[in-house]
Formats: structure tokens, C-alpha cells, sequence
């Protein structure tokens, strides 16, 4: 039984201030949610506060990102090291904002996943494919290599501790989500290379879909036997749409 994970990735957004503000409202709206994990990802400037202001909540503090080395010269950097001391149990890596915008490849993605694991961090490695490579019928492959690559240095025994994001880079921001049936074949898709991986061990694997998810679709694509969770951009800055997609209600009854 796969615990659904609903995770909230602020990307470059939110003071300190608003952080706190968000915590506030969302706090009261998701009480007595049960059977959900709910993670907050805030920019690095936030996290020590949301932490404070979370705790003894339930709901987890997530970075956005983390340095694949524990220490060193690295200017601008935040190592696992620092994040285990905010109090963070999970990290965003590889998201393709990173992979395209900083060109973060697979294998440094494996290196930081790798890192975290050994900080007791879970790490959510996202992987998604282009509009091109969709368009040109190479979304399978290439999610395939970056699923194979990114957790190339994952000890089966750690498989449990892992998520992996299904982001296709098209249904980021921009409205245009994956249908329930494309993303739930890709979710699949997912699994059977995680088999290949991991062996049984990958039915414990969490996958969530990202890419434009709002309170009205995220019923339809939880639906999914492979949907394991969401990972949430725009929508999750707001404390009243962020908590009607933790709930994921069917939309008839959504509050
Ligand atoms: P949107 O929900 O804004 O499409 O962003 C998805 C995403 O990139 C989450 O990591």
C-alpha cells in the first residue's frame, strides 16, 4: 500500500513572510487529513522558519534542490549536511528547470539522490520529457534513460525510501496537463523500469505526476493505480487550492 504523497514545489517564490502566512492558513485546512503525506518545498531562504512553523504538524519540509558533496567549495551551494539540519526529510532534484535552465545531467542527478539517501533524506527525482520528444514518439526512451541513470547509485534496499516525479516538461506552467490515461501509461512505464531496478522492490516506489495539477483534475489522475501523488508548482501557492488537491476529493464534492 503506497501512501499518497501530495507535495507543494514553491519553486522561486514566497518570502519568509508569505511563507509563514501560507503555513498559517493551510495548517487549519488540512487538519485531520489521514492517510496523506503532505510536504512543503519553500526556496532555501525559507526553510528554517517553515520548519519551525510546521512542526509537530505532520506535514514534512522538502529543499528544492541539494549539492551532491557533503562539504567544500562550492560557492552558492546547500549540501545534504545543511538541509538534515533544517529538519528537511525530503528534496526535489532533477527537476527539469535545473536540467534545462542549469544543465544538471542525469549523472549529477544520481549523485545528489545518492548524497541524501545517506542523510536520511528522500529524495524526489523528477524526470519528463519535451514536447519535441513527445511529438517526435521518444517520451518512453528518454524517461526511461533518465529514470535508469538518475538512480543509477540507489541500493535496492533503499528503493522504499525514493520517489520519482513524473513532470513532462510541456505541463509545466502552462496550463496543458498530461490526460489521466498518457500520464497513468507513463506511470507504468515508470514502474517496470523501476522493476528492472529494484525487483519487487519497486511496487514501494512512489511516483507522482507534476505538471499542472489544480483541484479539478487531480481526482481523475490520483485515480490512476500508478499515481502515487502530485507535484504541485503554481497551484500550490495558494493555502485553499493547495489543501483541495492534498484532499483530492472527487470535484462534486470538493469543499
Ligand atoms: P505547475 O504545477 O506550475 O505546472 O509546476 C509543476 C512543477 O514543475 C512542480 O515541480
Amino acid at each position: 500500500m503506497r501512501v499518497p504523497l501530495m507535495a507543494a514545489n514553491w519553486k522561486m517564490h514566497k518570502t519568509v513572510g508569505e511563507a509563514l502566512a501560507f503555513v498559517e492558513a493551510f495548517l487549519p485546512r488540512v487538519r485531520g487529513v489521514d492517510g496523506i503525506e503532505i510536504v512543503l518545498a519553500p526556496p532555501f531562504t525559507a526553510l528554517d522558519r517553515t520548519g519551525e512553523a510546521l512542526a509537530g504538524s505532520g506535514v514534512a519540509l522538502a529543499a528544492q534542490d541539494c549539492h551532491a558533496e557533503r562539504f567544500g567549495a562550492f560557492t552558492g551551494e546547500i549540501s545534504a549536511t545543511m538541509l538534515e539540519d533544517l529538519g528537511c526529510t525530503y528534496a526535489i532534484v532533477g527537476h527539469s528547470e535545473r536540467r534545462t535552465l542549469c544543465g544538471e545531467t542525469d549523472t549529477e542527478v544520481a549523485g545528489k539522490a545518492a548524497t541524501l539517501l545517506r542523510h536520511g533524506i528522500r529524495p524526489i527525482v523528477c524526470v519528463g520529457e519535451s514536447l519535441t520528444e513527445r511529438e517526435e514518439g521518444r517520451a518512453f526512451d528518454r524517461v526511461g534513460e533518465q529514470v535508469d541513470k538518475s538512480l543509477a547509485s540507489v541500493p535496492a534496499d533503499k528503493a522504499s525510501e525514493i520517489v520519482v516525479a513524473y513532470e513532462p516538461i510541456w505541463a509545466i506552467g502552462t496550463g496543458r496537463t498530461a490526460s489521466p490515461a498518457d500520464a497513468q501509461e507513463m506511470h507504468a512505464f515508470v514502474r517496470e523500469c523501476l522493476a528492472k531496478r529494484f525487483g519487487d522492490g519497486a511496487h514501494g516506489v512512489r511516483i507522482q505526476y507534476g505538471g499542472s495539477v489544480k483541484p479539478e483534475n487531480v481526482y481523475a489522475l490520483m485515480a490512476q493505480p500508478d499515481i502515487d501523488g502530485a507535484l504541485v508548482g503554481g497551484a500550490s501557492l495558494d493555502p485553499e487550492s493547495f489543501a483541495k488537491i492534498v484532499c483530492f476529493a472527487p470535484p462534486e464534492e470538493s469543499p
